[in-house]
């Protein structure tokens, strides 16, 4: 069942993002990227995946390198810091660890984006693989190299563009993720659809049943739909100088609920009711139909995500959202949507028309 999606950096081939069903064929494929083989090997993630995969892994991998070695962080959104990429470097120094070396991201977004940040830091740069475990993480996070640490209460403040060697999806992994997790992804599953792909938004109405039942070929459809639409994305922009940034649809107000609900509201959720606020600004506008924003709530709420937040205060999101550090001015830049399948970027929104849309999902949506 194994399929191979290429992802170009700079026009040049950079790495593979390989599907399968099970981690048989991991270490065919590590073996694939460069002619010598990695002396040693760290598989960093988290605590919850750790007493998942971890010995699966461990036991697949452990007598074809020098050395395997572990590293375990807390889960979660609160220990993407600075301190625990600290704590990584500090085994790394003490296991020897070298630029002929490899670090292997077993988990979610949070453990793809600290390793991936330590990778790209750790002797000014050693290589990395993604193995993501989270449906998020396989649909978006693991790809395009974007690798960081949140700093104070900013969301991926500190961070680097630092390309994987590979990133190996076994879709299987899904089965164990809790349902709201699961959740969580299908908010950047159907943000694709928005913003890119028409036929996939209805694709996904279609087969709600086949996916919440984890198909797996309707699964393996569309995390590869995903996953192309985010290489074709980022092959394009890979530094986010334009038409990536339409991939923030729905994450500056949602990444200011998310901020003000303390983190209790997973990020998933969060984008999920930031693109109900940014569509309901593009109706205002006069971009959208108000019927493309009753069937992308619709769609939503059929994959379990919520369309609106309730008891938090309309100028607290505001002021959050303008204080994220994508707004410069009173100048406020958001992704809009032209139509389901097209968004665009529209530079002159005031702060009352954003104080509109989160008084959308506040109150109404
Ligand atoms: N780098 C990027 O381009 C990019 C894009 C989007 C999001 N992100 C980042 O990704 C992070 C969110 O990622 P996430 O949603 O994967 O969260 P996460 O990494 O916190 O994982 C969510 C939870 O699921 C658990 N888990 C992971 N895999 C599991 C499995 N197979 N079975 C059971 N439990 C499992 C984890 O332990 C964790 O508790 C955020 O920090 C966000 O900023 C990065």
């Amino acid at each position: 069942m194994q399929k191979i999606l290429p992802v170009n950096y700079n026009n040049e081939f950079s790495y593979n993002i390989i599907f399968d069903a099970s981690f048989d064929e991991l270490y065919s494929n590590i073996i694939k990227i460069k002619s010598k083989k990695y002396d040693k090997i760290c598989i960093v993630t988290d605590d919850i995946v750790d007493t998942l995969y971890l010995n699966d892994l461990r036991d697949i991998l452990s007598d074809k390198f020098k050395s395997v070695i572990t590293f375990t962080f807390p889960h979660g959104e609160n220990y993407k810091q600075i301190s625990s990429i600290e704590k990584l470097y500090q085994y790394l120094i003490e296991n020897h660890f070298t630029r002929s070396d490899c670090l292997i991201a077993l988990g979610g977004g949070v453990v793809g984006d600290m390793t991936g940040f330590a990778a790209a830091t750790y002797l000014r740069g050693i290589d990395f693989i993604q193995i993501p475990t989270t449906l998020l993480s396989q649909v978006d996070s693991s790809i395009g190299g974007k690798t960081g640490v949140d700093f104070l209460s900013y969301k991926n403040m500190v961070g680097a563009f630092y390309m994987p060697k590979l990133v190996y999806i076994n879709l299987n992994v899904l089965r164990s993720l809790p349902k709201e997790q699961f959740a969580c992804g299908m908010g950047e599953v159907i943000k694709y659809g928005c913003i890119m792909r028409r036929e996939f938004f209805d694709w996904l109405q279609d087969h709600v049943a086949a996916i919440q039942q984890m198909d797996p070929e309707a699964l393996l459809h569309m995390v590869y739909t995903c996953c192309e639409c985010k290489k074709e994305v980022v092959e394009a922009d890979p530094l986010e100088h334009g038409i990536r940034s339409f991939l923030n649809f729905g994450h500056t107000i949602g990444h200011a609920i998310e901020k003000l609900s303390g983190f209790s509201l997973f990020h998933g959720q969060c984008v999920s009711i930031g693109m109900v606020a940014a569509s309901y600004m593009s109706v205002n506008k006069g971009f959208l139909d108000s019927k493309c924003l009753d069937q992308l709530k619709e769609l939503l709420l059929s994959y379990d995500l919520p369309v609106h937040a309730r008891d938090m205060d309309i100028e607290s999101v505001l002021e959050a959202t303008r204080s994220d550090k994508k707004m410069a001015g009173e100048k406020i830049k958001f992704i809009v949507l032209k139509d389901i399948g097209r968004a665009d970027s529209y530079m002159d929104f005031t702060p009352d028309d954003l104080r509109q849309g989160i008084s959308y999902v506040l109150n109404e949506g």
